[in-house]
């Protein structure tokens, strides 16, 4: 059986997840761009950053398979938003369902991690994107506003970090 860890990355959160995550399981993590033959592989772990609610690479990468009978397929988000709030996952998995086909998403597993982010680090549009949702939600008022909001409300123009690869285990159990 072979299997492969693919991850799609900016800024090289989600690449810390994927080689942590191949460290811990002796599987092969390459990044979507340089995927060759995925059809060859029975198990994919997709790793993918979230922006603006789309994870990186995957709708590309996912819709070359051809027969996803007897594949195994894990998906995991890396987000700057708190992947333990129920609204947030709701919100994280529709956007998903959008991306893939209904095969894929009633087959594949699902998982949420916590990535981070660094403005000085952004390409123009990035912190063009950035400032826009900010300034669309800086004065909304706080019961209105939902995990994503806040996430990015706290950190505008900041540096942070809550990458925790304990929560790849959840992950490695599933695999
Ligand atoms: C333009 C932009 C859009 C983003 N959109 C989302 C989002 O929709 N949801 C979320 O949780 N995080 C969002 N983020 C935060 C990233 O997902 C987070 O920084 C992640 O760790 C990036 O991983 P990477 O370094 O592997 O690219 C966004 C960040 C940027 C710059």
């Amino acid at each position: 059986m072979s299997n492969i860890i693919i991850y799609g990355s900016h800024y090289g959160i989600t690449k810390q997840y994927a080689q942590e995550l191949s460290k811990k399981t002796n599987i092969e993590a390459i990044s979507y761009k340089n995927v060759k033959g995925i059809n060859n592989y029975d198990k994919i772990i997709y790793l993918g950053g979230l922006y603006a609610g789309g994870v990186l690479g995957m709708s590309k990468t996912l819709r070359e398979l051809n027969n996803v009978a007897n594949k195994n397929i894990i998906i995991a988000t890396v987000g700057l938003s708190n992947p333990i709030d129920e609204i947030n996952i709701k919100n994280i998995r529709n956007n998903i369902k959008s991306q893939i086909s209904k095969e894929i998403y009633e087959k594949a597993k699902i998982f949420h991690l916590r990535g981070g982010i660094d403005y000085s680090k952004l390409n123009f549009i990035h912190k063009t994107m950035m400032k826009l949702l900010y300034n669309a939600v800086k004065n909304m008022p706080q019961e209105k506003l939902t995990a994503e909001n806040k996430a990015i409300i706290e950190t505008y123009n900041k540096k942070v970090d809550f990458v925790d690869f304990s929560s790849l285990d959840k992950i490695i159990n599933e695999i």
